[in-house]
């Protein structure tokens, strides 16, 4: 775990949380093309330029982050550099590097390791260069912001589902579960499993949620770069060993869709009952929603990055523009969607808080898909009933 998980889960008491009326959300741009520059549409020579480090694209919100975030900024006037960095943490500091000597007047990085970009976060600092972790907190001092999702609610949102699906307040059970979470580089990996096992731990402890496999550390169940192959082989692992007798799996809690994806796979191969068995997930990936359609996956959390793009420009422009930011930039800004401003959660380095900005997830279901994701323009419903990302 990381070191600053204890402190940081703490609360979430003293946060303020504002919605407002106005514009909101943007459409995405579509496919991306990798690793690469492009020049924003202004044509103004004087225009600032921003670069937007991404992870990875073999995840597909990242490619709706890059996208999205090109675009916001791309239509208010900046020049952008755009990289995905292939989940090499090496290969995301040379692209940050380059983004420095390009002389980019912000930088907007959402890192491969949070704890792997020390250098170059210190190159920037000493540059000037203001920087927004997004999504995923840095483990620099000199990150200015953070912006993102409230990363532990995710984890409850999970947790919650599970004990209301199986009813495990007023059912007898006891009903077998496994767990998977995310990539232990990812600072946002711990507080997704944190969030679901506060909520889940006092059932494991009474016995009515049997963890069969005995594996409930992070560390155990932790999957590199959030890689479907790994989860899926992982999960098969586990099915062999502890449920090729016939032992009944009832829940899987996986912290993201990409681990749902493998795990929901491995289901289907290699699980010997026939009951459906409850998987989680996160994001909203269209091959998970998909599995959701169909009833193999039962939810997803779903984060609007493309709000929190818009977010992240917002934020921007107020830095840039050597504006005084806290929680004003959220009513000033009129977004037509929650964020809450805090100034406790989330820490760099010990003793030293980054303000952040948290937008709030919310549960996707196949009874409120279309509600939730269509009808807010997200997606779009194709005719065989399954979704796909606007763009
Ligand atoms: C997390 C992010 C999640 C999910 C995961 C895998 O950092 O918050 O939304 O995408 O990475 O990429």
């Amino acid at each position: 775990m990381k070191k600053f998980l204890a402190l940081s889960l703490a609360l979430t008491m003293s946060l303020s949380l504002a919605a407002c009326g106005g514009t909101g959300g943007s459409s995405g741009s579509g496919s991306d093309t990798g690793s690469g520059s492009s020049s924003g549409s202004g044509g103004d020579s004087g225009a600032q330029t921003i670069g937007i480090s991404m992870p990875t694209q073999s995840l597909e919100r990242w490619n709706r982050d890059g996208s999205y975030l090109d675009q916001q900024f791309q239509s208010a006037g900046y020049e952008t550099i755009v990289t995905y960095s292939d989940n090499d943490t090496n290969r995301q500091v040379n692209d940050i590097q380059n983004m420095i000597a390009e002389g980019v007047d912000l930088l907007v990085v959402a890192a491969i390791d949070g704890e792997a970009l020390n250098t170059v976060m210190n190159e920037a600092g000493e540059a000037g260069i203001p920087i927004i972790a997004y999504d995923r907190l840095i483990m620099n001092d000199n990150v200015s912001y953070y912006v993102s999702f409230d990363n532990y609610t995710v984890g409850t949102l999970q947790g919650q589902y599970i004990v209301e699906t199986l009813d495990l307040e007023n059912a007898a059970g006891p009903f077998n579960i496994e767990l998977t979470a995310g990539d232990p580089a990812d600072n946002n990996a711990p507080y997704f499993f944190g969030g679901a096992m506060d909520v889940l731990q006092q059932y494991i402890d009474s016995g009515k949620l049997v963890v069969v496999s005995g594996q409930t550390e992070f560390d155990t169940v932790a999957t590199a770069q959030w890689d479907s192959q790994t989860a899926l082989e992982r999960a098969q692992n586990i099915l062999a060993s502890y449920y090729a007798d016939g032992t009944q799996l009832d829940a899987w809690l996986c912290s993201n869709d990409s681990t749902a994806l493998g795990v929901t796979q491995a289901i289907q191969s290699d699980y010997a009952g026939s009951n459906s068995v409850l998987i989680t997930g996160q994001d909203g990936d269209e091959a998970n929603l998909r599995n959701i359609v169909d009833g193999v996956q039962s939810m997803t959390v779903y984060k609007a990055v493309a709000n929190e793009a818009v977010v992240t420009l917002d934020l921007a422009k107020a830095i840039l523009n050597g504006d005084t930011i806290d929680e004003s930039l959220i009513e000033n800004s009129a977004w037509d969607f929650d964020c809450s401003y805090d100034t406790e959660s989330y820490s760099t380095s010990e003793g030293h808080t980054c303000p952040s900005f948290l937008l709030v997830p919310d549960v996707v279901t196949a009874d409120n898909m279309v509600e939730k994701l269509v009808d807010t323009g997200y997606y779009t419903q194709d005719a065989d009933g399954y979704l796909t990302a606007a763009g």
